[in-house]
């Protein structure tokens, strides 16, 4: 109670943007906002309901990791979707554009060029300032929702050696405000999403252009089998080409993994 009392902002969804709503499900304190978003989605919940809290203690990363975040000094938040106008084999176009919301709005206030380490690792410097846990909900052959799970570093300036982290706060020195960062996200994303009805082919474009190591020689695993390679983009499922030698391997993801 001390915790939530000491890092309770206000959000709010300031402009009127073309979802459904502009709800935010402001929790204090929660295990997981992907977590509470999934138990809404048993409810009328609509398109654009965000849950957020600023002290997410059980937070879910990908590939089963956790993912942690100081109480009160980033975004931790979900955002509901019912992309019914996509069909499941275009799941991927989901990790498209919520990468790129990212990657815009942070261009916005970063000093230099933001990357996108595939499939939807968000870097700035070579070091990870957002990721995303994006967990579609589907229906025979009908996509029906989609929780985007948005974990952002924003005033954070301390986080383990072992992982290649940075925020926005350690990259300009500016404090930033978490409700307008909130904002600054939201916007970009219903702007690419409603993009997604008629320029799906555009928006795959710039995903490629902002992938990380595009076109570059680097370092691959696979099991144990260490390799160099060229990163020639994704396919339309978003799977990974690498190109190693004359051959052209595609990769799905966890399946490997660029070290640097
Ligand atoms: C990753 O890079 O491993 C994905 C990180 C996703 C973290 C966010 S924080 C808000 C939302 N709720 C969760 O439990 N996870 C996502």
């Amino acid at each position: 109670m001390i915790l939530a009392k000491l890092y309770k902002i206000v959000y709010k969804i300031l402009a009127n943007l073309p979802f459904q709503t502009n709800h935010v499900h402001y929790l204090p304190s929660c295990h997981s906002t992907n977590e509470v978003a999934r138990d809404l989605l048993q409810t009328e919940v609509t398109e654009g309901t965000v849950v957020i809290t600023d002290n997410q203690f059980a937070g879910k990363g990908q590939a089963g990791n956790q993912w942690s975040s100081f109480p009160g000094k980033n975004l931790t938040f979900s955002l509901i979707l019912r992309p019914t106008f996509l069909m499941p084999n275009e799941q991927f176009l989901i990790t498209v554009i919520l990468s790129l919301g990212i990657k815009d709005a942070l261009e916005e206030i970063l000093p230099g060029e933001v990357k996108i380490k595939w499939p939807n690792d968000i870097f700035f410097n070579n070091k990870k300032i957002a990721g995303l846990l994006i967990e579609n909900v589907l229906r025979g052959n009908n996509f029906d929702s989609c929780v985007a799970g948005i974990g952002l570093n924003v005033n954070q300036t301390d986080f383990p050696d072992s992982i290649r982290a940075t925020s926005i706060k350690l990259a300009t020195n500016q404090e930033v405000d978490l409700n307008l960062m909130l904002n600054s996200l939201i916007a970009s994303f219903s702007s690419l999403y409603f993009q997604l009805q008629d320029n799906k082919v555009k928006l795959l474009q710039q995903y490629h252009e902002s992938l990380l190591g595009l076109g570059q020689e680097r370092k691959f695993i696979v099991a144990e089998d260490e390799f160099k390679g060229i990163i020639e983009g994704t396919d339309e499922f978003g799977r990974l080409l690498i190109k190693r030698g004359s051959d052209i391997l595609v990769f799905q993801h966890k399946e490997v993994q660029m070290l640097f």
